[in-house]
C-alpha cells in the first residue's frame, strides 16, 4: 500500500486500486468511517420518548434513540450477548430494545434490564450496549465511532455565530432521500466536490449557482458579491478542510458562493422556496458551503438548507443521502412547496448517481490510467492529499 500511496502522482486522479482493492477498502473503513464524525440525522426525526432509527454502512449498524429524560443516544446495533442485531426495523418507537435471538432486553439509554435465566453472578451493570460517541449541531447529530473522537471545540468555536445565524437550532427536517450508487464511495465524494462537471451534467444547477462556471468568470461574480453590503458572518470563510485540519481535530470548512444574477435560492428559476432561515433578513443571492468532517456536506441557500451524507455499503456500493432541512415555523404549502424546494438537488443528484457508476466502470477496465485533473478539481485535490495521508500504515 505504501508503494501505491507514494507513487501517486498529485494533479491526476487516482489510480485503479484505490477503487477496487479489498485491503485498501478495509483500511479506509478503519482510518476514516471508524475514525471520523459523522452526520447521522436530526433531533426532529425523534420528536418522543422511545422514537429510535437506525444508522447503517458497510457492517455497522447504530441505533439513535430518544429516552424518557428526553436525551439522545448513539447505541451499536449489537447485542451483549452473542452479537445478534437488536434492533431490526428501521425506525419505530419503543419502551425498551429487546434482542430477537434470546430476549436479552435494553433501555433506550442501552442499560442492561434483563438477561432470562443467567446466573446470579452475572453482572447486568457490565453488559450494556456500547454507547457511541455523539454531538448534538444544533438539531443535527453526529457520530464519531473512535474510541477518542477527533475535537470538535475549534469547530464549535469557529462556527458558533454562523450556526446562530442561520438557526441551526430552530430548522427542521421535512425529507430525506437515499440514492443508491453503484461505484467505490470516492468516485461519489470527489463528484460532490468540483463542478467541473456541472455545466455538461447539472443544467439545471447550472442556471442557478455561478460554481459552475469557468474559474475567472466565478470569480468576478464572487468579487463582486463580497463588495455588497451583506453580514459579515454570512459571507466569512474558514478553511480547515481535510489536509488543512489541525492534527487531533476534526476539519471543517464554511464560505459562501454566489448565485446567478437574479436568483434567490436553488428552486426552478431560483425563486424563494420558504421562509427565510434564524436570524436571515433577506436574501442576499448566494448560498453557503459547510463541510463538518470529511463525509457531511451543507449546503445553505437563505431559506433551506440541505445536507449530504456519502456512505459505503462495498467496495463498490455506496449510498448518498439527501437531507431537506426548513425553519422550524415554516408549513407545508404556506410557506413552502415540498415539490419545489426538493426539486433541484433530487435531479441533480439523479444525475450524479449516473455519471458515477459510469465512472467506475471505466476505472474498472484493464485500460484505465490516472488522468489530468482541471483546476476546477482543486477542492477535490485537497480531497486525494488528506485521503492518502490517513491511509498511510
Ligand atoms: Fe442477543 Fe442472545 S444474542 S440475547
Ligand atoms: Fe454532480
Amino acid at each position: 500500500m505504501s508503494e501505491l500511496i507514494n507513487n501517486y502522482q498529485s494533479g491526476y486522479s487516482l489510480g485503479q486500486s484505490f477503487y477496487t482493492n479489498d485491503d485498501i477498502y478495509q483500511k479506509e473503513i478503519e482510518n476514516i468511517f471508524l475514525k471520523h464524525w459523522i452526520f447521522v440525522g436530526h433531533a426532529s426525526q425523534i420528536p418522543e420518548h422511545g422514537d429510535f432509527f437506525l444508522f447503517e454502512f458497510d457492517q455497522e449498524s447504530i441505533i439513535i434513540t430518544r429516552t424518557k429524560t428526553g436525551e439522545i443516544n448513539a447505541l451499536l446495533n449489537v447485542c451483549r450477548h452473542r452479537g445478534s442485531h437488536i434492533c431490526l426495523e428501521k425506525k419505530g418507537n419503543t419502551k425498551s430494545l429487546i434482542c430477537p435471538y434470546h430476549a436479552w432486553s435494553y433501555n433506550l439509554d442501552g442499560k442492561l434490564l434483563a438477561a432470562r435465566n443467567m446466573n446470579d453472578d452475572f453482572d447486568k451493570s457490565a453488559n450494556g450496549l456500547h454507547r457511541v460517541h455523539l454531538e448534538l449541531i444544533g438539531g443535527l447529530i453526529f457520530i464519531s465511532l473512535a474510541e477518542k473522537p477527533l475535537s470538535l471545540k475549534s469547530m464549535q468555536a469557529d462556527l458558533k455565530d454562523t450556526f446562530d445565524l442561520f438557526g441551526f437550532d430552530k430548522m427542521k427536517l421535512i425529507k430525506q432521500n437515499t440514492y443508491h450508487i453503484r461505484a467505490n464511495w470516492k468516485l461519489a465524494v470527489e463528484n460532490y466536490q468540483e463542478c467541473y462537471h456541472c455545466t455538461p451534467s447539472h443544467r439545471e444547477y447550472s442556471e442557478i449557482h455561478a460554481a459552475a462556471l469557468p474559474p475567472a468568470k466565478r470569480n468576478q461574480h464572487l468579487e463582486a458579491y463580497l463588495k455588497t453590503k451583506t453580514n459579515a458572518v454570512r459571507t466569512r470563510s474558514c478553511d480547515c478542510y481535510f489536509d488543512l485540519a489541525n492534527e487531533g481535530e476534526e476539519g471543517y470548512q464554511y464560505s459562501r458562493e454566489p448565485l446567478l444574477p437574479g436568483m434567490k435560492s436553488g428552486t426552478a428559476g431560483g425563486i424563494a422556496a420558504s421562509r427565510l432561515l434564524g436570524n436571515i433578513t433577506d436574501y442576499d443571492g448566494a448560498a453557503s458551503d459547510l463541510m463538518i468532517g470529511p463525509l457531511s456536506f451543507f449546503l445553505i441557500y437563505d431559506d433551506h438548507m440541505v445536507g449530504y451524507r456519502f456512505m459505503p455499503l462495498s467496495i463498490a456500493k455506496c449510498v448518498c443521502d439527501i437531507f431537506w432541512f426548513v425553519h422550524e415555523a415554516a408549513e407545508e404549502g404556506n410557506d413552502y412547496d415540498l415539490k419545489e424546494l426538493t426539486w433541484l438537488w433530487d435531479v441533480t443528484t439523479q444525475a450524479d448517481e449516473e455519471i458515477v457508476a459510469n465512472n467506475q466502470k471505466g476505472v474498472n477496465s484493464h485500460f484505465y490510467r490516472p488522468g489530468k485533473l482541471s483546476e476546477m478539481e482543486g477542492f477535490q485535490q485537497h480531497f486525494l492529499n488528506w485521503y492518502l495521508k490517513v491511509l498511510k500504515p
